[in-house]
């Protein structure tokens, strides 16, 4: 059996984690991250019938029952990730009838898996009805995009438009835009429900005065997705209080997506 500290995927989670810990996204225990591994990348690793617990899930998750995920663990700081991996990572398997998780690897110290599960596991439910490559939840609390949903409209299309605007690179990046949820109490299966129905129509959510979910096939992609996302925010916030002399014209964003073949999102520009 092969060491999982060495697995590749193990490390790109723990330094994804310390990345967005860099960028001050995740102070404290804030945000949480989650990995769908197939059983092939996992076995090479650990012993799949070695159950160490189980948690139950409190939601349906038969939709990927034998799917296996490395999750940050509730109450974890993103700042310790990367060294302390066995106490703040979890690896467990969505059992056959998807209601329980089935710890293999982690949570040492008798942690639990992010309170935010609920949306993870459901807008991995989400997003993989759309695009079944979909291996990656990320949820962070990006400073400038957080500030953007105290001063901006909280509705989608204009949010879109808004972050659109902020830099010439954001339609081709997400052009599916964003979708913004109104403020909702975190942590419970009602704001994973709501977040899930939003992952069906695009790969960010919003959720107003908290955070941002991003979803991607890939640790990097997700990551640049939600970058991206939090670099307009910014420049958003930089010139908010300020006249605005310029801006990039609709126009020239149909000539962006054109010009890159990317299907935008219909309703913001035209
Ligand atoms: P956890 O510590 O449970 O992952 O929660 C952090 C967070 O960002 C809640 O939204
Ligand atoms: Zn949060």
């Amino acid at each position: 059996m092969k060491d999982i500290l060495s697995a590749s995927f193990l490390k790109a989670f723990s330094k994804v984690t310390s990345n967005m810990y860099r960028l001050g996204w995740d102070e404290r225990n804030g945000g949480n991250l989650s990995l769908l591994l197939e059983e092939e990348e996992v076995a090479p690793y650990l012993d799949l019938k070695d159950v160490k617990r189980r948690f139950f899930l409190g939601f349906d998750a038969q939709a990927l029952a034998g799917k296996y995920f490395l999750v940050t663990g509730t109450q974890k700081y993103f700042k310790n990730v990367e060294g302390d991996e066995e106490n703040n990572l979890g690896l467990f398997r969505i059992s056959a009838d998807g209601t329980e998780g089935e710890l293999l690897w982690g949570y040492a110290d008798g942690g639990r898996p992010t309170s935010e599960l609920p949306a993870h596991l459901m807008s991995h439910i989400a997003r993989r009805s759309v695009d079944p490559m979909n291996r990656v939840v990320m949820h962070t609390h990006p400073t400038n995009l957080l500030a953007m949903t105290y001063v901006h409209e909280l509705e989608t299309r204009q949010f879109t438009h808004t972050l659109w605007q902020m830099s010439t690179e954001c339609i081709v990046v997400f052009p599916d835009g964003v979708e913004v949820l109104p403020w909702m109490l975190c942590g419970t299966n009602e704001i994973g429900e709501a977040t899930a129905e939003r992952m069906k129509k695009a790969r960010v959510v919003v959720w107003s005065m908290h955070g941002i979910y991003g979803a991607g096939k890939t640790l990097d992609e997700t990551f640049g997705l939600v970058e991206t996302v939090e670099k307009a925010a910014t420049v958003y916030m930089l010139t908010a209080g300020l006249k605005r002399v310029n801006t990039i014209q609709d126009e020239e964003l149909k000539v962006l997506a054109n010009y890159f073949g990317v299907e935008y999102r219909k309703g913001i520009i035209d």
